[in-house]
């Protein structure tokens, strides 16, 4: 029998539509299961640093949220509490702040935390794990970029409102016979611009794990043009490692238009970019998000049950299962440029801009 009788949930890092779905999930079995507390830490882990803050999560907390996008807990990707930055007497200070945070919680009566976020929230999670507090890791993010788990809730929604974005770019770039670019999100993996782009049916794909150069993409436009084809969709990965003669210029989110300018003055084409951003984090979770949110809730509360305290919740082969955080952390999972759904897009004359 396990001892635990109130468990704290928070979210940290970047949003990611399905992170409702995991609270309601966890908030139920909780209850309804193990009869259990739980109080919800708003803001990751900087609701443990305010801990009046915090508030008991109740059915009547959850009830309704399973379709809302966002967090009803709020979150931040900024709140590390081993250098959390306070600024004293105009100046920035980081301060390891830890020990409190770890106070707090067991002040709140909290017996173990679900944590829900990404690489750089299980990172924290860890440290805190190493240092006594009984935790469990929820992986999350849009970009799908977690190599211990096969896939994360919020992907699947980010790439429904990318491949509709495609889809809809389609016929105003027929209609012109303009190229356009599309810009996504995805930090350091191509997976959404690659899946996107395949499920969109567009014409260049450009990501991160594959080095390109505007004149490919030039020469690729003039090769469509002799199909006939007077019009090119490019998807572009907003992690892309920019050719030489851009990479000057770069800076955050501007990589789209930096290509697309590019394009324009090499290939002498109109060219319109569309930056998707943030759009890609919103909305209502896809059914695919949502059974996997509420499987990963569920297997987070059953982990706490068993004591499987330092692990995290993944999929594997279709099942849910446990891994050790310090195993899952640091190791990104990236597009393999030889892979099959790169060649399957090869092999239907996408072009890699390579
Ligand atoms: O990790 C999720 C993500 O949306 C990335 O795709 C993107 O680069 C980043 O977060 C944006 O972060 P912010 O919301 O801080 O601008």
């Amino acid at each position: 029998m396990s001892n635990i009788r109130c468990i704290g949930i928070c979210t940290g890092g970047g949003d990611a539509p399905g992170l409702n779905a995991v609270i309601r999930a966890a908030v139920k079995c909780a209850f309804l299961k193990y009869k259990w507390k739980v109080i919800g830490i708003p803001d990751g882990f900087d609701g443990l640093i305010w801990p009046e803050e915090s508030y008991e999560l109740t059915l009547k907390h959850v009830s309704g949220i399973l379709p809302r996008g966002g967090t009803i807990l709020g979150t931040t990707n900024r709140g590390n509490p081993f250098q959390y930055k306070t600024v004293e007497d105009g100046k920035e200070v980081v301060r390891d702040i830890s020990d409190q945070v770890i106070a707090n919680a067991r002040r709140l009566g909290i017996d173990a935390v679900i944590t829900i976020g990404g690489d750089g929230s299980q990172k924290i999670a860890l440290e805190l794990f190493q240092k006594g507090m009984k935790l469990v890791g929820v992986p999350k993010t849009i970009d799908n970029d977690l190599s211990a788990t096969e896939v994360t809730f919020g992907f699947d929604t980010a790439l429904h409102t990318a491949t509709d974005a495609v889809d809809k770019i389609h016929t105003t770039a027929e209609s012109h016979h303009r190229i356009m670019v599309v810009e996504v999100m995805g930090r350091d993996a191509g997976w959404i611009a690659l899946e996107a782009g395949i499920a969109g049916g567009a014409h260049v794909i450009l990501i991160p794990e594959i080095p390109f150069s505007i004149q490919r993409i030039c020469d690729y436009v003039a090769e469509r043009e002799g199909y006939g084809k007077r019009f090119t969709i490019v998807v572009v990965a907003e992690g892309v490692e920019l050719p030489p003669e851009l990479k000057e210029n770069r800076r955050a989110g501007a990589v789209g238009n930096l290509i697309g300018n590019a394009i324009a003055v090499r290939a002498h084409k109109e060219v319109r970019v569309s930056v998707l951003g943030h759009i890609q984090r919103g909305g209502s979770p896809t059914p695919f998000d949502r059974i996997l949110a509420t499987r990963f809730g569920v297997a987070a509360v059953n982990l706490i049950a068993q004591g499987g305290f330092g692990k995290m919740v993944c999929l594997r082969n279709e099942r849910i299962e446990a891994v050790d955080i310090a195993q899952a952390v640091g190791r990104l999972k990236t597009v393999d440029p030889d892979g099959q759904l790169v060649r399957t897009a090869r092999a239907i004359g996408m072009c890699f801009g390579d």
